[in-house]
């Protein structure tokens, strides 16, 4: 969230290296966005001219849902005596065997069943934000590299950097192949770190992407394993929106690839999952690390003392990932309803003569305003100005490109699963007018 606290740049007490550190990535307009959207924030009887969030990968469709199932199952979050005493005093990190089974289940139920997980090689984490900083410690000494296609979640920014004194050397990708990842580009960005001295540690990917709303093609998949075992490095897929994807066929998990290569180099692979987006549940915390490598698994149990999930979580959330009838309608339903919304989101920005990458997944589509800067050739200055101009007279808040440091200015993240149906509409009424405005200031000038 939003740093609340005004910061004293020069506090008389010293403070440790990390704790002075500019590589906390919050001076970003991603997190700046939030602060506007805070300040005067959009309500649909309250504030009628306030700033829309869609800056926020949020998923808020099946909440319905969730909650459907708890009033039927209400028992799962009463403590009866016994159940009590023994959640209050369990922490032991390897989490409940019934939680980590649950977890395994559903994550291969997302993956159309393609896919098998060992509840022993689950890792619990507190969301996949805790998850990737854990394996940034574990793969990589500071100073050391991990290569990241971009456009990136802005997030990893911190997470892999901040407390790890990890570098981040970005896999530029471009609209020239929608933004695929090719073996060029996964060369040119190690030939980068090594010109600058760097030891590269690994590859992470996120899978489908954020903030593309795109899936990895199988094919991309192998050539990166074979571009991570030639290097001797490992390979982290980030697999967080696995289950946001439209359609199940339409998302390969390296864990399934590995499957069909008889797991030959599968050591180097660790794969990221959380519920935060598919189940719409970021304030519970729940993340994992899923890894082929026994070491990884041990190392990564020890560590995440520093992040678990509380065990009331994990009880409540084994017994609704088990019932096999609720997360068979929820993840059909929630699939649908993400579809239908990015329909709606799409179609409504073509009618203002924005296109969108063609995508399958995810909370967001990724925006073409490329077309509305001033010098079309410009960098991010433009796009910055662009962002401020929607954000001050439009009033919605979305990511600007550079925020994720793509390296092409003009395109920019639209989250609209945060939001009711309602709100999107006036979303999009905001865009059309403020697009017309701008064709109208064009044909003055
Ligand atoms: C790609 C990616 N990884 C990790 C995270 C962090 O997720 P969590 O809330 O589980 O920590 C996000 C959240 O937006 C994300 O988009």
């Amino acid at each position: 969230m939003a740093i609340e606290i005004e910061l004293d740049l020069n506090p008389a007490v010293e403070l440790s290296q990390i704790g002075m550190s500019e590589t906390h990535g919050e001076d970003s307009p991603y997190f700046a966005g939030w602060k506007a959207y805070d300040e005067d924030p959009y309500n649909e009887t309250t504030n009628l001219s306030g700033v829309i969030q869609m800056g926020l990968a949020e998923n808020q469709v099946s909440f319905d849902l969730v909650e459907e199932y708890l009033e039927q199952n209400s028992d799962v979050l009463q403590a009866n005596s016994s159940g009590f005493r023994e959640d209050a005093l369990f922490q032991d990190y390897h989490g409940l065997l019934s939680f980590r089974t649950a977890m395994a289940g559903f994550m291969e139920q997302i993956r159309g069943g393609r896919a098998r997980f060992d509840p022993n090689r689950v890792v619990l984490t507190a969301g996949a934000t805790a998850a990737n900083e854990l394996l940034t410690f574990i793969l990589a000494n500071p100073g050391d590299a991990l290569l990241v296609p971009t456009p990136y979640y802005p997030g990893f920014d911190r997470d892999l950097r901040w407390r790890t004194g990890v570098k981040i050397v970005p896999i530029h990708c471009d609209s020239s192949n929608n933004f695929q990842i090719t073996p060029k580009s996964l060369e040119a960005a190690y030939n980068n770190a090594i010109a600058m001295n760097l030891k590269v540690r690994g590859v992470l990917i996120t899978n489908p992407s954020n903030p593309l709303g795109a899936t990895i093609q199988r094919s991309t998949i192998e050539e990166i394993l074979d571009f991570v075992t030639r290097k001797n490095i490992h390979l982290v897929s980030d697999e967080i929106y696995s289950g946001s994807v439209f359609s199940s066929a339409e998302f390969i998990s390296v864990a399934e690839v590995l499957a069909s290569r008889g797991y030959k180099d599968a050591e180097r692979v660790h794969i990221v999952y959380s519920l935060s987006k598919d189940l719409g549940l970021p304030g519970f915390r729940v993340g994992t690390i899923y890894s082929y490598n026994d070491k990884v698994v041990t190392t990564a149990r020890r560590m995440s003392s520093f992040t678990l999930i509380s065990s009331q979580t994990q009880r409540f959330l084994a017994s609704m990932l088990s019932n096999r009838k609720f997360t068979e309608k929820y993840i059909k339903m929630n699939r649908d309803r993400l579809k239908k919304r990015y329909e709606m989101i799409i179609e409504g920005l073509r009618t203002a003569g924005i296109e969108c990458l063609n995508g399958n997944a995810g909370l967001f589509c990724w925006m073409n305003l490329s077309p509305l800067l001033k010098d079309k050739k410009t960098n991010t200055a433009g796009e910055i100005e662009l962002w401020k101009r929607i954000l001050k007279a439009v009033k919605l808040n979305i990511s600007p490109g550079s925020s994720c440091h793509c390296s092409e200015p003009g395109w920019f993240r639209v989250c609209f699963a945060n939001m009711s149906e309602h709100t999107l509409h006036v979303a999009l009424e905001r865009i059309l007018c403020f697009v017309e405005k701008l064709r109208k200031e064009d044909e003055a000038n």
